[in-house]
């Protein structure tokens, strides 16, 4: 029977010296999730702890990672790209949708019905998303005036405080990266 190792459940920490450019923090974490998505079509059908276990990390991760890119870097590729409205609001919507999924996944247990499948498609969305972030708004990012170094740390030192926190009860809440006047 297969077990988690340490290194399947815990999320390599973003903390090298040399790892501030911004893209290279995001594109640790997408990596990051994606090695945990894998792990978990390894599992045993029935390691339901093991399989509950990854399932949270998963959530825990993808929330953490949502959350500091709606904050400092999507508002930052709208600030910096006035062409961008269209690609940043498809953005926040697959994170909408992605956060749907995570809300329901965070309210059940593994062996419930539907819960392999949630999590297989929340895997699969995530991909999708990943695949249009690292090519669309990382090419905005590196095309704007910005410090993409300074983001980056920005983005490491707010991973490191909402790490710290518990999820909030809801998940599912409606998802912008707008300035306010315009929402
Ligand atoms: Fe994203
Ligand atoms: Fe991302």
């Amino acid at each position: 029977m297969k077990t988690l190792t340490a290194k399947k459940t815990a999320p390599k920490k973003v903390v090298d010296a040399e790892l501030t450019d911004v893209t290279q923090v995001l594109h640790h974490d997408h990596q990051t999730v994606a090695e945990m998505f894998f792990q978990y079509s390894e599992l045993e059908e029935d390691d339901l702890e093991a399989k509950d276990e990854l399932a949270k990390t998963i959530v825990k991760e993808l929330f953490v990672h949502a959350k500091v890119e709606e904050e400092i870097v999507y508002p930052a590729v709208r600030k910096s790209a006035d062409d961008s409205e269209d690609m940043m609001d498809e953005a926040d919507t697959e994170h909408h949708i992605v956060k749907l999924l995570m809300a329901e996944i965070s309210q059940m247990k593994a062996g419930d019905d539907h819960f392999d499948s949630k999590v297989c498609v929340l895997g699969e969305l995530v991909n999708h998303h990943v695949q249009e972030e690292e090519k669309e708004i990382f090419e905005e990012l590196r095309a704007a005036d910005l410090d993409l170094e300074k983001l980056g740390k920005q983005v490491i030192a707010r991973k490191g405080e909402l790490s710290k926190k518990t999820l909030p009860k809801d998940l599912s809440v409606a998802t912008s990266s707008r300035p306010a006047s315009k929402k």
